[in-house]
């Protein structure tokens, strides 16, 4: 059939099966191109399909020479209907991997619960043995607990007070005030559950029980800072409650692993287009600023440019360096003052008349469609595609 991009609010129902695998081979070839990565060799990357978790899957597998297994929550396409991209991502993956001499495999369903914990850790044990790099890139909006059976949301909220910024409808370019009321604690709490660290925390915790970290293991979780502007419903909101103990968190996994001299580190990445950050208010308008900005400044970045680099010259240099919070910074060109001056500078002016003059409000729908596999060059979209083909080789 002819797969088209079908929109509805923040997300597209329709994914592209050509445009996707055009999506990871362009990722494999930008790793290829910065040579190789003398890291890890087994891994597993949690939340592998799509966004950072992709990016670091490939950045292992062909950046470092790795075996890679991938969990991660996608559906399965059926008759006339379209697979979620992940889904097309990780067929695409493991095809080049495989290609490649590379061992791939990955797991589908809900990383929360003890079941695929366990299931993977099994994977690991019979095919891997252990692994010496665990990746946690998961971004859900719900959490179903293990231990209570009870469904957390997490939320998109200030903290205190009601918030009233601009915001964009990348869609339409429409800048418009939005005006967001402050969470109450339940908010709060329900946001620490589903984007907090206990979840990698149990993580890394059965794998050592298991056995299957190898001695000096390191794990990996992705957190975001920010500028000012979004400052009241990202990190001092809700959702930085939540960063703030996966960071914590980072401590008490490090202790948790000192017997096997394991490691945890949260790296702090760049704002880039992704379904997580598509749906949070504020970010869009401020995205589309900083990536005319970064632009112009030969600057920019996407997720695998930012995860060959947090590989590179981060972790596998001879000492990691960290903020005074112990912290990876791969946002350091986001955060640079000259950057941040010039977006803050923007945003005060920004309208819906000027946007797509001072923002790269293209350069943000570009992206958006190309996390569904469309717009890519080199994809003939008129061309009839199958929907069916493409299966991960899910365990
Ligand atoms: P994404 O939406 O592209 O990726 C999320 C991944 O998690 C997908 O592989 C998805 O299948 C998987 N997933 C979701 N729920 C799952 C579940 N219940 N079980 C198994 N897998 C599940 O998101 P993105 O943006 O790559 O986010 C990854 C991390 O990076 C998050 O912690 C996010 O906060 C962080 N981050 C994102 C930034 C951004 O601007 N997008 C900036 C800095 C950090
Ligand atoms: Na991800």
């Amino acid at each position: 059939m002819i797969i088209e991009p079908r929109m509805r609010g923040f997300i597209c129902l329709t994914a592209h099966p050509v445009g996707c695998a055009q999506n990871v081979k362009n990722q494999i070839e930008y790793v290829k191109s910065k040579g190789k990565i003398d890291g890890a060799k087994k891994v597993l990357v949690i939340g592998a399909s799509t966004g950072f978790g992709l990016a670091s899957r490939i950045t292992s597998a062909f950046g470092c020479d790795a075996s890679t297994i991938g969990v991660f929550f996608e559906k399965e396409p059926s008759e006339g209907k379209t697979a979620t991209p992940g889904w097309y991502n990780t067929a695409a993956f493991e095809t080049e991997a495989h290609n490649a001499g590379l061992y791939a495999k990955s797991i589908n369903g809900d990383a929360f619960s003890d079941e695929i914990k366990n299931q993977t850790i099994e994977l690991i044990k019979k095919d891997l043995g252990q692994v010496d790099l665990v990746i946690y890139s998961l971004a859900s909006p719900v959490r179903m607990h293990p231990k209570t059976g009870v469904l957390h949301r997490s939320s998109l909220k200030p903290i205190g007070q009601k918030f009233t910024n601009k915001t964009v409808d990348f869609h339409t370019g429409n800048v418009s005030e939005v005006s967001i009321e402050p969470a109450n604690q339940e908010d709060i709490d329900n946001t620490v559950v589903v984007m907090g660290g206990e979840d990698w925390s149990m993580w890394m915790n059965a794998m050592k029980a298991a056995g299957v970290l190898a001695v000096g293991a390191t794990t990996v979780a992705y957190s975001y800072i920010g500028p000012e502007v979004t400052e009241a419903v990202y990190r001092k909101g809700t959702i930085g409650r939540a960063k703030d103990h996966l960071e914590a968190t980072a401590f008490d996994i490090t202790k948790d692993l000192a017997s096997i001299s394991g490691q945890a580190y949260v790296s702090v990445n760049k704002a880039l287009v992704t379904q997580a950050s598509s749906a949070i208010p504020v970010i869009p308008l401020y995205i589309s600023l900083l990536y005319k900005t970064m632009k112009e400044k030969g600057l920019h970045e996407g997720c695998i440019e930012q995860m060959q680099r947090l590989y590179a010259d981060r972790l596998y240099t001879n000492t990691i360096p960290l903020d005074d919070k112990g912290r990876i910074r791969i946002d350091d060109w986001e955060m640079r003052d000259d950057v941040q001056e010039q977006v803050a500078k923007l945003w005060k002016v920004a309208e819906t008349e000027n946007l797509s003059e001072i923002g790269d409000l293209a350069g943000y729908k570009n992206d958006f469609l190309n996390l569904f596999g469309f717009g890519f060059d080199g994809v003939d979209y008129q061309a009839d595609a199958n929907e069916m083909t493409l299966i991960p080789s899910i365990q």
